[in-house]
C-alpha cells in the first residue's frame, strides 16, 4: 500500500519507538516517562511543546507556510492494568501493566506524524498534536479540556483513529454519526450485617441479597427497554467476604452500562435505583448506587467523516477506506473532544485475531506508517488556506 516515502523510511525507527513504550506501560494520569518521551521527540524535530495540559498531557504545535486552517491530531497514551502474557521479546517489563490495547502504537504513529511534517511543512495552516493521558476510563480527555485544550489551541477540525485487530488488514473504517457508545461505571454497596457463617440467622447476609440484585438487574434491558434499543447492563465484579466461616457484612457489586439514546439511559439508572430500593426495603439493608457517566456518546461529523476516509483512501487505497454500517457498543473519550471540535475518528484494521484488551494482545507493526501517512494526509489536506 502506498505509504509516504519519507514515512516508510523512518519506520524500523517507530517500531523502535513502539517496542519502548510496550516495553515501559504506564496507567492512565501516570504517563510521566511516555510523555517525556513525547515532548524530548517532539522538541527535537522543532515542533513546539506544551506540557502539563491534563497532568500528563501533551500538546504540540507545528505551523506550515502561513495562514490557513487549524487541524488537531490525538492519540492516546496509556496502558491497562494487565499481566502481559504475549511472550514477546519486548514484553511490558511493569507486573501488572500492558499496552493491551495498542495506545502504544497510537502514540508512536501521531509521533510519526509529526516527524515527517516537521521536515517537510508542506501544508499552510497549523497542525495541533494531541497526545492525551487516560483514555481507559479515567478521564483524560476531561482532564485535557478542563485545561483550556482547545481555549489554548483552537481546532478546526480533529481526527483520532484506533488500531483493530478484528478488522480487515489495511482497511479503514470510519462510522458517520453516532458511532461508539456513552459508558456508565457504577458500584452497588451492599451495607448487610455479618456474623458466624454457623449462625446465619443472627446475619443479613449480603452475599445473598446481591445474588438476588444481579439477578433482578437482568431483567432491565430484557424487560423494561425497546428490543430494537441498541443497550448493555454488564455486572463483571462482586466482591465480599475473606475467610470460609465468615458472612460478611458488606457485598459491593460492580459494572457498566453501555447506550446512544440518552432517556433510555436515564430509563436504566432510574430502574437500578428503584430495584436497590426495592430489595433493600424487602431485606431491610442499606445499598448504596454509586454511578459516574465516564463517556459520551462518540458522534463523528457527517461532511468530516468522508474527509477522513478520503485521506485514507489515498494511502490504503480508496476500496479499504470505507464508512462503517453498524455502531459498536464499546466506548471511546475522543467523543468529549468531538463534542467541542467537529471531527471523525476511524479504525485502521491490522494483521492481528487476539482482541483489544487481552493479554496477549498482538499488533502487527505493519500499521505505524499507515496510520502516520493517514494523519500526515489529513493535515496536507486540511490545513489549508
Ligand atoms: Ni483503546
Amino acid at each position: 500500500m502506498p505509504i509516504i516515502d519519507r514515512i516508510a523510511d523512518f519506520a524500523g525507527e517507530l517500531t523502535s519507538i513502539r517496542r519502548d513504550f510496550h516495553e515501559h506501560p504506564e496507567l492512565g494520569m501516570e504517563e510521566v516517562r511516555t510523555s517525556g518521551i513525547v515532548a524530548r521527540l517532539l522538541t527535537e524535530w522543532g515542533v513546539e511543546v506544551h506540557t502539563g495540559i491534563g497532568k500528563t498531557g501533551v500538546v504540540g504545535v507545528l505551523k506550515g507556510k502561513g495562514g490557513g486552517r487549524t487541524i488537531g491530531l490525538r492519540a492516546d497514551m496509556d496502558a491497562l492494568p494487565i499481566d502481559e502474557r504475549s511472550n514477546l521479546p519486548f514484553a511490558s517489563k511493569t507486573p501488572g501493566v500492558m499496552h493491551a490495547c495498542g495506545h502504544d502504537a497510537h502514540t508512536t504513529m501521531l509521533l510519526g506524524a509529526a516527524r515527517y511534517l516537521a521536515e517537510t511543512r508542506d501544508f499552510a495552516g497549523t497542525a495541533v498534536f494531541i497526545f492525551q493521558p487516560a483514555e481507559e476510563g479515567l478521564g483524560g480527555a476531561r482532564a485535557m479540556l478542563a485545561d483550556d485544550l482547545f481555549t489554548r489551541f483552537p481546532c478546526d477540525e480533529i481526527y483520532g483513529m484506533h488500531n483493530n485487530p478484528n478488522g480487515a488488514p489495511g482497511h479503514v473504517g470510519v462510522k458517520p454519526g453516532q458511532a461508539m457508545a456513552g459508558a456508565d461505571f457504577f458500584d452497588i454497596h451492599v451495607r448487610a450485617f455479618g456474623s458466624h457463617a454457623a449462625m446465619p440467622q443472627a446475619s443479613k447476609d449480603p452475599i445473598v441479597i446481591a445474588a438476588s440484585l444481579v439477578a433482578q438487574l437482568q431483567t432491565i434491558v430484557s424487560r423494561n427497554i425497546k428490543p430494537t434499543e441498541p443497550i448493555v447492563l454488564s455486572v463483571t465484579q462482586i466482591h465480599a467476604g475473606s475467610a470460609y466461616n465468615v458472612i460478611p457484612s458488606v457485598c459491593t457489586i460492580s459494572g457498566t452500562m453501555r447506550y446512544f439514546d440518552p432517556e433510555t439511559a436515564d430509563l436504566v439508572r432510574q430502574r437500578i435505583r428503584e430495584l436497590c430500593a426495592g430489595i433493600a426495603s424487602a431485606y431491610n439493608v442499606e445499598i448504596e448506587f454509586d454511578n459516574r457517566e465516564i463517556f459520551d456518546v462518540l458522534v463523528n461529523d457527517a461532511a468530516l467523516s468522508d474527509v477522513m476516509l478520503e485521506a485514507a483512501g489515498e494511502i490504503v487505497g480508496s476500496e479499504n477506506a470505507t464508512v462503517t454500517e453498524t455502531v459498536k457498543m464499546g466506548s471511546e473519550d475522543f467523543s468529549d473532544m468531538l463534542r467541542a471540535v467537529p471531527g471523525a475518528y476511524c479504525t485502521v484494521g491490522h494483521e492481528g485475531t487476539i482482541p483489544l484488551h487481552n493479554d496477549a494482545f498482538y499488533l502487527d507493526e505493519s500499521i505505524l506508517p499507515v496510520g502516520a501517512s493517514i494523519y500526515a494526509k489529513l493535515i496536507e489536506r486540511r490545513a489549508t488556506a
